[in-house]
This record gives structure tokens, C-alpha cells and sequence, in this order.
């Protein structure tokens, strides 16, 4: 979602502010501004905002010049009020420029006040807020960071925000509340930005802010205080992203990359269990092996892609652990009337770690005193990670591609360890069957190598189907998380319009929309449901449908007129919806670079869902 960046140096920031945005291109956004402090002279406001991409601002950014040691900047994706230059940030109140990320919840309360004072809006965004509430705050308080420190005490809802003031030029104030935020220490200048890769440009010395922190960033340092102006330490880290990992290099887009990395993004992701010996529960945390112990149930909490990551879980969690398991989507889960129960482990799994919902979901399950926590999540220092009692860090490198690919097969990895985990701690897994899954843990990174290999095929198959308007996927069993999974990744980057289904649901109603416009997609393993799919496919076919099946080594299912068959290069057995997933992933990629969508932002779409 929206992306900010902050730079006060001793150089020409225009170009540091730019290649930060562009580097927030992947959370999603639909227009893009600036706004700098000219400080020759009397100090000057000068802003530029473009609907569209980041290269319209920066050329706007060329052709006037610009040139400043000061600036905020902002990529927006709207919530409130469309996507226009009008609602573009920064929003201005005579002489102060305001970029925020979030949603302020009281805003219309706080713009009715502040229109009874005088105030002029001339946006529809909840930041223009900010702006003039600061403005007002200004009259009594003259200092600008004690006003901005008493205008987010009247702020309800999440925020991260940067703020420049012509009166106030020497220095940038930024806060942060529920959405991310970090400082970067240059060597030439501080600098403010939603996440790290937007400032390995100038410096990999970054400090995460807390909930509640408000920062001044000044040419000659910085300082950290709570809302209430107690300052606090905020540690120096020095991060280890590596710049590579943010580049495409030999690929065409990002998605493409990601897909191609999920060998490695395995292999690191396993690395704690690659150099033999048994599954240590310690791996989600010191407490693990109390927590696993008292855990009766299981509760998965997670939203898109990673709600089916749950999904998969569940099947796991039940046959080898024998724990009951529940998966919820996390905007659901939080505004019903639930039976809590402080005997189950409540699991959240998050990409980003930032999703708001699934944040919200975990705190309401601990507001009901479900206090045994666990987060899957990608990125080690974010929001629903520090929420939680336990926690596994998922290594897959960073996600730029709004599609979550390697995120998904490693948060897949790493709940198969839970579950792992779960069984040994209670005493439900034989050391036989513990060596076994491992060793096919370990094999993973391989395993799914070679799936890879299978691109050309799948490729051709896009081809033939990227024309159509609607498709359908089958699965059974956990391969049925699988089908939703493919259908998902159809549709948000191809928008072919997908629907999957558990084949034996198919005759109960879709089987009404089977005719030879509906390719019928189905995830075909050879396991103990293969029979019964077989039936449901003999269903489709029987009513002139196209099959595409994505069968394994075991799997034998004629190919005959309207039923294409490709066969994984193994069968995979619990860990077979992880090499699934991949031949769908590239299904979905070559189907939209046929029909030519923006595959890594599709429209309407943001990486980061840091609000309702
Ligand atoms: C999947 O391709 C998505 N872009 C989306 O469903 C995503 O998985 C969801 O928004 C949850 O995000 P998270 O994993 O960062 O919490």
C-alpha cells in the first residue's frame, strides 16, 4: 500500500526520493507526489504530484529542475477518495506538507472541526487532516515537533507519517502507529523510509521505529521520543538485505524471479534442519517446547495466499499431529463472537507481517486470552511478528511481485515443521517417521527444481487458454487449498475470472458452468483421492469441457481428445501440494504475459494490505 520516503542530506535529495519510490512501486499504488523544502532564501514549499507511475513524477521532477537537501515523498494507493493529483500527497496547510500511510479513522469528525475553524479541504483524503489539524496545533504550540506530537494524540487509526514546515526548514518530523517505518543513518544525511529497500541506495544502517515513536531527522542527527516526548534508544541494525535481491536482473519481472528462486528460498528457509539429526521445536522459539505441550487445538489466522498456506496446514496438523485444527480468514475472524480457549496455539502467517486484518485477528485472539502465539511470517521486524510469543522467520528474500509465490512454498515449509514439531513434543511421531519426513523435507529444494523444468509445457498450455473469460480448478484433499491457490493467482494477475472447487463438489452446482469455453484446470496427484478425482474429471469431460490436469509420477490418466495431461516429475506424498503449487504459478505468469497485464502490479491490487 502507499509508500513513504524521507531524506534530509547534504546533497541533492530529488533523485534519493525517486529511486525510493520506485523501489515502493511493489506495495501498490495509483499516483505519486513530492514535496521539497527550497531553503536559499526565505524557505519554499515546492510539490509535485503525477496519477500514475513514479516515472511521470520524475520527469515532472527533471523538467522543473528541482534540486533540494529536504523532501517527503509518498506513492498513494486510495482509500479515501479516487485515485487523482487532487488526492495525491503531500497535502499541503500554508507552508506544511504532510505524507502519511494508513487510515485515520476519525477524520470526518476531525474535518468537521476543523471546517468550523475555516479550514479549507481541497482533497478527499483523511491526510488533509493531519495537515491542517498540525497547522491548528502550530497556533498554540510552536514548536513543530511538540505540535506534531499533539496532533497524533488526536488520531485514531494507523499512521506513518513524514511532515516538512516552511517555518521549521532544518528539519524533517516522521511518526509511525500500526503502518511501518524506519530511519536510515547516511553518511551524508538522515533519511525515513517504509521499508528498507527503499533506502539501500544511501545506507544499510536502519533503525525500526516502535508503535507510538515519533523521530526529527536534522542534517546533524536524529532523536527518537514516544507520542508523550519521552525519548527513547531505538537499536542501530545494519541490514543484511542485499541490494541483488531487490534488482531483476536476468528476469523479465519480478514474479518470474520469485518463482525461479523458491529452490533457494527452501533451501534457506530449511537450513536449520539440513545438517541431519531430528526436528528441534525450538526453532519457533525458546518456549516452544512448553507451548507445543499445552497446545490442544490449533487456530490459523491469515488472509489471501496465506490463508491457504492454513488450509494445507490443517490437513498436515490433523493426520500426523492428531491436533485439532481450525483455519479462519483473519477479517473474519475478528468481528464474531468466537468460543476462546487458552489451550489453543493461535497461528498467524504473513508474507509482509504488516497485513492489518491479520494483525488485528491476533490481537483480538489475545484480547480473549488466547496467549500461546505463533507468526510465520517473511520479514523479521515487522508489526505481527513482535505481537506474538513465538515465531518462525521465514527466509525467502524479499517479495516484490504483488503475487505472493515464494513466500507461500516457504511458509508451506515452515508449517510443515510445526507440524513436526506439534507431533514429536506430543509424542506422535515415531523417530522412523520423523527421519522420513525430514529427508523429504531436505529434498525439497531439488524436488521443486525440477518442476521448473516443466515451464515450456505449462507455457503452451497458457497459451491456449489465456483467450477464455472464466476458469475452473478441481482438487481434492489438501491439494484443494492447491486449486484455490491456482485459481487465486489466475485471477489477480491475469483477470481471467478462476473459481476453485474440492472435485467432489463439483456435480452439487459448478458443473453447470462446464461447457468447452471453461477450461477445467485440475491438481491430479497420485494419492488416495486420485480414483475419486478421476470420476469427477470423467464428469467434465463427459460435458464437453477441456481438462488440463497436472498429474504425478503415479498418476495414470490417459490423455485422450479435450484431456491434457502433464506429470510432475515425482510424487511428492504430504509435501506434494508444495511442488503443485509451482506448476500453477508459472500457468498463471505465462497466462498473463500472454494477455500482457502488468503481472507484478496488477491493477487494483497492493503487496502490503496495511488497511481494512
Ligand atoms: C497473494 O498473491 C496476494 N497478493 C494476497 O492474497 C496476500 O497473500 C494477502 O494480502 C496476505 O498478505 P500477507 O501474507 O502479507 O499477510
Amino acid at each position: 500500500m502507499c509508500g513513504i520516503v524521507t531524506a534530509i542530506a547534504r546533497r541533492n535529495i530529488v533523485p534519493v526520493l525517486l529511486e525510493g519510490l520506485r523501489k515502493l512501486e511493489y506495495r501498490g499504488y495509483d499516483s505519486a507526489g513530492l514535496a521539497v523544502l527550497k531553503t536559499e532564501g526565505t524557505p519554499q514549499l515546492q510539490r509535485l504530484r503525477a496519477v500514475g507511475r513514479v516515472a511521470e513524477l520524475a520527469a515532472q521532477a527533471d523538467a522543473t529542475g528541482l534540486s533540494a537537501e529536504i523532501g517527503i515523498a509518498h506513492t498513494r494507493w486510495a482509500t479515501h477518495g479516487v485515485p487523482s493529483e487532487r488526492n495525491a500527497h503531500p497535502h499541503i496547510s500554508a507552508g506544511l506538507a504532510v505524507v502519511h500511510n494508513g487510515i485515520i479513522e476519525n477524520f470526518e469528525e476531525l474535518r468537521s472541526g476543523l471546517q468550523a475553524k475555516g479550514y479549507k479541504f481541497t482533497s478527499e483524503t483523511d491526510t488533509e487532516a493531519i495537515a491542517h489539524l498540525l497547522h491548528d496545533k502550530l497556533k498554540s504550540i510552536p514548536d513543530l515537533f511538540d505540535a506534531v506530537r499533539a496532533t497524533l494524540a488526536e488520531l485514531v487509526g494507523a499512521y506513518a507519517i513524514g511532515v516538512l514546515s516552511e517555518t521549521d526548514p532544518n528539519r524533517a518530523i516522521v511518526a509511525r502507529k500500526g503502518s511501518p517505518l524506519l530511519l536510515g543513518i547516511g553518511e551524508d544525511g538522515y533519511y525515513a523510509a517504509s521499508d528498507t529497500a527503499a533506502l539501500l541506495q544511501v545506507t544499510r544502517k536502519v533503525v525500526y521505529l516502535e508503535d507510538g515513536d515519533v523521530a526529527e531527522l536534522r542534517l546533524d542527527g536524529y532523536r527518537v521520543t514516544l507520542q508523550d516526548g519521552t525519548p527513547v534508544e531505538r537499536a542501530v541494525n545494519i541490514s543484511s538485505l542485499s541490494a541483488d535481491a531487490v534488482e531483476l536482473g536476468k528476469y523479465r519481472h519480478y514474479m518470474q524471479k520469485e518463482i525461479f528462486e523458491q529452490p533457494q528460498a527452501l533451501g534457506n528457509t530449511l537450513e536449520m534442519i539440513a545438517g541431519g539429526g531430528g526436528i528441534s521445536p525450538q526453532l519457533f522459539g525458546a518456549d516452544a517446547v512448553g507451548i507445543f505441550g499445552a497446545t490442544r487445538r490449533v487456530l490459523i489466522l491469515a488472509c489471501g495466499t496465506s490463508y491457504h498456506a492454513g488450509l494445507v496446514a490443517r490437513y498436515w496438523i490433523e493426520s500426523v499431529a492428531k491436533i485439532s485444527c481450525t483455519v479462519e480468514i483473519a477479517s473474519e475472524y475478528r468481528y464474531r463472537d468466537s468460543v476462546p480457549d487458552p489451550e489453543t496455539l493461535v497461528v498467524v502467517i504473513s508474507q509482509s507481517g504488516e497485513t492489518a486484518d491479520t494483525l488485528a485477528a491476533l490481537k483480538f485472539a489475545k484480547s480473549l486470552g488466547m496467549n500461546k502465539t505463533l507468526a510465520i511470517c517473511n520479514v523479521p521486524e515487522s508489526a505481527i511478528v513482535r505481537e506474538t510469543a513465538l515465531r518462525f522467520v521465514t527466509r525467502a528474500g524479499p517479495e516484490i511481485g504483488v503475487a505472493s509465490t515464494k513466500a507461500f512454498t516457504t511458509q508451506l515449509a515452515a508449517l510443515a515443521l510445526l507440524t513436526l514439531a506439534l507431533a514429536k513434543v506430543n509424542g506422535r511421531l515415531s523417530d522412523e517417521d520423523e527421519a522420513m519426513h525430514l529427508a523429504h523435507l531436505r529434498h525439497l529444494p531439488v524436488a521443486v527444481a525440477k518442476v521448473l523444468e516443466l515451464e515450456p509445457e505449462i507455457e503452451g498450455w497458457a497459451q491456449r487458454f489465456a483467450s477464455k473469460h472464466h476458469a475452473l480448478f478441481l482438487g481434492r484433499g489438501m491439494h484443494y487449498p492447491i486449486a484455490l491457490e491456482g485459481a487465486l493467482k489466475l485471477k489477480e494477475i491475469s483477470y481471467i475470472h478462476a473459481e476453485a472447487y474440492p472435485a467432489g463438489e463439483l456435480k452439487h452446482g459448478p458443473l453447470a458452468l462446464v461447457d468447452k469455453e471453461m477450461p477445467v484446470i485440475a491438481v491430479a496427484p497420485a494419492d488416495s483421492l486420485l480414483e475419486k478425482l478421476k470420476s469427477n474429471l470423467q464428469e467434465v469431460k463427459a460435458r464437453g469441457g477441456e481438462l488440463y490436469v497436472f498429474a504425478d509420477a503415479g498418476s495414470e490418466i490417459p490423455q485422450s481428445e479435450g484431456v491434457h495431461i502433464l506429470h510432475m516429475p515425482e510424487h511428492y506424498g504430504l509435501l506434494s501440494p508444495i511442488l503443485h503449487v509451482v506448476s500453477l504459478q508459472l500457468l498463471s505468469y505465462h497466462a498473463a504475459l500472454v494477455k500482457g497485464t502488468d503481472v507484478d502490479k496488477p491493477r487494483n491490487l497492493a503487496k502490503s494490505v496495511t488497511v481494512e
